[in-house]
């Protein structure tokens, strides 16, 4: 009987902590790699080589976990589509049971770029004919430590643009969470599209805020017109799509003000972790 759950971009920081969460849990784990020689060997865990084809990949799998990046989206030399349409085919073959994507917030836009990537991904999955699980997550937590840590650890500055306006950013552990339950979850019970948030709406302002607090250190907060930061990231060299993806994710929540679901609630049976507690279990980052 097949037993396996395969899951794609399993070195990710994602992906690791599904990976681990799914051994701890006693499954049997097909971790996939585009480095599997290099993977250190670890008890309940094989890795195996993302260039294998995926029937060979999905041979004896009851369930998968879907990562884009792992399929080459963002890399402009990969063929992500191809890719998934080999994945959904070689699912039908082995008679996998159910595929789980972690998607975007933003494939509910339809003027977002960074949906306009996930979009054709959620469609080709719909045709799949087991069952389908659609994680949509709004921005990690994490993320707020790219934006801030440097200038907040040098200067005790941040600054951002749409500084008033509200978001639910949620904490990864929690992102990872909800997909291990669901890849161990009876299919029928959690296949359809979720949208993955935190537990309260906060203005970038107030994540400042929040860091400074819980720092117990002023933090000097600058709101910047949206075209300065634009202007400044792409000369940073950021990919222009990636930074229209993030400046137009805070103009949607303007227009569509997101609220807070109770998806990592259902999922895990544990409410979602609030912003001040990720800050507070990775203060190191903007000390
Ligand atoms: N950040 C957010 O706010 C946010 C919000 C919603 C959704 N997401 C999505 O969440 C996912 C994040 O997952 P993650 O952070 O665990 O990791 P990730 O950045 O998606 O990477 C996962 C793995 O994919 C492999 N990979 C990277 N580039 C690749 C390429 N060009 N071709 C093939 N494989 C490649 C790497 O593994 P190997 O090197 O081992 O092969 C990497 O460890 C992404 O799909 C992201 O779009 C993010």
């Amino acid at each position: 009987m097949a037993s396996a759950i395969v899951v794609t971009g399993a070195t990710g920081p994602i992906g690791r902590q599904v990976v681990a969460g799914l051994r701890d849990r006693g499954a049997e784990v097909r971790a996939v790699t585009r480095q599997a020689d290099a993977a250190p060997a670890t008890a309940g865990i094989r890795f195996v080589s993302a260039q294998a084809p995926f029937v060979d990949l999905l041979d004896g799998a009851r369930a998968a976990l879907i990562n884009v990046t792992a399929l080459g989206a963002g890399d402009p030399t990969a063929d992500p589509e191809a890719r998934l349409t080999e994945l959904v085919a070689a699912a039908r073959t082995h008679g996998v049971g159910h595929l789980v994507l972690l998607s975007s917030a933003s494939a509910a836009d339809p003027e977002s770029p960074i949906g306009a990537g996930y979009r054709p991904v959620e469609e080709r999955l719909a045709q799949f004919d087991g069952a389908v699980t659609i994680l949509r997550s709004v921005l990690f937590m994490s993320n707020t430590a790219h934006w801030w840590s440097a200038a907040i650890q040098q200067s005790r500055t941040a600054s951002a643009p749409y500084a008033d306006v509200a978001v639910a950013p949620i904490d990864d552990r929690d992102v990872a969470s909800v997909i291990t339950a669901a890849l161990l979850t009876e299919p029928a019970a959690v296949a359809g599209t979720h949208l993955l948030t935190g537990p309260a709406l906060l203005t970038p302002r107030e994540l400042v805020a929040t860091i400074a607090e819980i720092l117990g250190a002023d933090i000097a907060f600058e709101d910047l017109p949206p075209d300065v930061v634009r202007g400044r990231l792409v000369g940073a060299g950021l990919p222009a799509r990636a930074v229209d993806g993030l400046l137009r994710s805070f103009e949607y929540a303007r227009l569509e003000p997101v609220a807070p679901s109770a998806a990592v609630q259902r999922f895990t049976g544990r409410r979602a972790g609030t912003y001040a507690r990720w800050v507070a279990d990775h203060l190191a980052l903007f000390r």
